[in-house]
């Protein structure tokens, strides 16, 4: 599939078949996703791959029970892919683990202009555009693959959580989860907004 193509045909996928992802098509991504531009190639994402059934589910009761005390509702029965919890019915399930990146300009801001370093940090963060690039990259690939792919941060409602069970430490993060296997339904493809429309030219 030539790089437009598989584009213009991933969709996001949130029912999958069982058969398990090969360990070396999951390296296959990650390398692609290491392609990705990074803010002064600080390349800071890792990726932990969860396939033990016994690790999914564990996460998925973790999620399920943050979001059932937040919402005050029960806990979503057995079966039930929700927003936050469909990445447990995949059969790989990708972690994906960031590093905080100060830029020299975001160094100079910290030290000569504190207001302007604070909007660039929570709002430019280029460590995290960095990142989300390693993602798309990474969802490109199995979609070119013949995977389907979820990316998702619904699950994060329970980061905190999570990250204890991944054993995630400070100043690494869990920043995304993308659920990886193949499609077992394709729902309709999500309409774009039109090039010209989202594009002006001076
Ligand atoms: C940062 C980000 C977070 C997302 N989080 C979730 C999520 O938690 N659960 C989910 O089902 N989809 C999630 N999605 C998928 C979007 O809903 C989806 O990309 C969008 O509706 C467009 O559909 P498409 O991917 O099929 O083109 C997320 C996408 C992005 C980029």
């Amino acid at each position: 599939m030539d790089v437009f193509e598989t584009m213009k045909v991933r969709q996001s996928i949130r029912k999958f078949r069982k058969d398990p992802v090969p360990r070396e098509h999951i390296l296959r991504m990650a390398e692609a996703a290491s392609w990705a531009p990074t803010a002064g190639n600080s390349q800071n994402f890792r990726f932990i791959a969860v396939q033990e059934r016994e690790t999914i589910d564990r996460m998925r009761g973790i999620v399920d029970e943050i979001v059932s005390r937040i919402t005050g509702t029960g806990i979503a029965g057995e079966g039930k892919a929700t927003y936050q919890n469909l990445f447990a019915f995949a059969p790989a399930v990708i972690c994906v683990v960031g590093s905080p990146y100060e830029s020299a300009t975001d160094k100079l801001l910290r030290e000569k202009d504190p207001e302007r370093y604070k909007t660039r940090r929570f709002q430019v963060n280029p460590g995290l555009q960095g990142i989300s690039a390693g993602i798309t990259q990474f969802i490109l690939a199995a979609c070119a693959m013949g995977y389907g792919t979820c990316w998702m941060t619904g699950p994060l409602i329970a980061k905190q959580e999570l990250e204890s069970a991944l054993f995630v430490r400070n100043p690494e993060e869990l920043l995304a989860i993308i659920a990886v296997g193949k499609p077992d339904a394709a729902p309709p493809k999500p309409p774009r907004r039109p090039a010209s429309e989202i594009t002006t030219f001076r």
